[in-house]
């Protein structure tokens, strides 16, 4: 049996230390150092090993042509949109962490997962947040099949990986990662280094047995889970369950996936049966104004597979700060100000003292640079306080002189847009078919910026 050692991890990069210190040497961040095991190697040296899966047997090098390829098995969950989220169903062996602030809808999204897998695997929820009662009435409620649904309240990981070895589930969900902890540690559960060691137990669980697990993981108020980029490396695939407080739209993102495309995304609607699959999504992110509102500009966005119409709003408004705020809300706040930069100085629009907000519509992200020509044209539209002419959608990347450059896909998003009644489209002039209409819809092409706001003025 290997003695347990303690080494310490900086919570921000990940630098491993065997001694505590007060600075992490390789980002210079101060106090982020914290407990870890490592188990001491049977190796003579007396060098530390690992615990990972990896250096269980003993190594060698060979050819990849001499390595068997293993096709990943995988098993539909049923659920359209997680299923496509995950790449096409639910890979064996694969650990999920599933992120997202408290009370988004993780718990009810994983119950129902494990609902429609059902009777065709065997499946186990270990609940370290809610009581079995409490699971229970939840599961009658969505109204789930509850006999194939199997539940464990524990929170050492010692003892919930002894009952999935005698219960041998296939598929595993852990809620949440943050409320378990190890015998080994004497941190408190929750700490980063009590998260990262259960983590790395059940990795190391679910790809010697193959059993998939999918971990639930809060978000901190910094926007990391316990611990920026700890979690994350350790996991096959990284799904951020978004939304907005006041809106029953949750959005599910691949944020990172060893198994299929990341950016893909999956929407669901939250009523009181539980999560609902929303499977033609496009049209949901728009806000329904009887009127053109200035400030208010619609773009096609494709994140993912599928094309989405998103509305962007902006609020420009007289500053009475030194340094007026720039607050960017599902966008990134650097790249408005670098399109407001270009805006002063190829539109000859200067907003340097006026605060500038943004906020896309639903709560989602936006992370494609197609959304820079439409928040231009929100800030725009409400700096001027004149709505945008109605039934306009745009994209189009910004560059910093001022040209307008093409983004995948324009034709989908084109016929995306004309299919829900949008009139006129301005685009850049790469996207832009040979014909400048797509059915009813008028579409005018750009070169620069210039142009753009010369095609709104009139
Ligand atoms: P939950 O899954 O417990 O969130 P998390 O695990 O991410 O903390 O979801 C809790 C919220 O979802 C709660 O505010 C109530 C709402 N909800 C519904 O609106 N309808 C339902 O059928 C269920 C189960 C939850
Ligand atoms: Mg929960």
């Amino acid at each position: 049996m290997a003695k347990s050692k303690t080494a310490y991890v900086c919570n921000q990069c990940g630098a491993e230390y065997s001694k505590w210190q007060g600075q992490c040497e390789s980002c210079g961040a101060w106090n982020t150092l914290s407990e870890f095991v490592v188990e001491a190697a049977a190796a003579k040296n007396g060098a530390v090993k690992r615990t990972g899966y990896a250096g269980a047997a003993e190594a060698k090098i060979v050819a990849l042509t001499e390595v068997a390829a293993e096709a990943e098995t995988r098993v539909r969950i049923g659920m359209v949109e997680l299923d496509r989220v995950l790449g096409g169903g639910l890979v064996e062996g694969s650990v999920v962490l599933v992120g997202g602030d408290p009370g988004i809808g993780k718990s009810t999204l994983l119950l129902q997962t494990l609902g429609a897998l059902g009777a065709r695997l065997r499946t186990l929820y270990v609940s370290g947040e809610e009581s079995l009662a409490q699971i229970a009435a939840r599961a009658q409620r969505l109204g789930l099949p509850l006999a194939p649904l199997r539940c464990l309240a524990e929170t050492c990981i010692e003892r919930v990986i002894e009952h999935a070895q005698k219960d041998k589930p296939r598929a595993l969900v852990i809620d949440s990662i943050q409320t378990i902890w190890t015998e080994t540690l004497t941190a408190a559960p929750g700490s980063v280094s009590q998260v990262r060691e259960s983590a790395a137990r059940l990795v190391r669980y679910a790809k010697e047995t193959g059993t998939s697990i999918f971990l639930v993981g809060h978000v901190t108020k910094e926007g990391g889970i316990a611990g920026p980029r700890v979690l994350e490396h350790m996991v096959d695939a990284v799904l951020y369950f978004e939304g907005e407080s006041g809106s029953r739209f949750r959005v599910l993102r691949a944020f990172k996936n060893r198994f299929g495309a990341v950016n893909e995304l999956g929407v669901f609607a939250m009523g009181d049966k539980g999560l609902r699959e929303v499977p033609n999504p496009s049209a949901i992110f728009l806000s329904a104004h009887s009127a053109p509102t200035p400030g208010s500009a619609v773009m096609v966005t494709r994140e993912g597979t599928r094309p989405l119409l998103v509305e962007v709003q902006a609020l420009v408004d007289q500053s009475s700060l030194g340094n007026p705020r720039r607050v960017a809300l599902g966008l990134e706040q650097n790249r408005l100000a670098m399109l407001l930069a270009v805006l002063h100085r190829h539109g000859g629009i200067a907003v340097y003292d006026q605060d500038v907000f943004v906020n896309v519509v639903g709560g989602i992200r936006v992370q494609e640079t197609a959304a820079d020509l439409p928040v231009l044209l929100a800030v725009l539209s409400s700096f001027r306080d004149r709505p945008l002419p109605d039934k306009l959608v745009a994209f189009g990347e910004v560059g910093l002189s001022g040209e307008i450059r093409p983004v995948p896909n324009g034709e989908e998003r084109l016929r995306e847009a004309a299919t829900h009644g949008f009139l006129k489209a301005i685009v850049p002039k790469a996207n832009a078919p040979k014909k400048n209409k797509i059915g009813e819809m008028e579409i005018v092409a750009v070169e620069r910026l210039s142009e753009a706001l010369d095609a709104v003025a009139g």
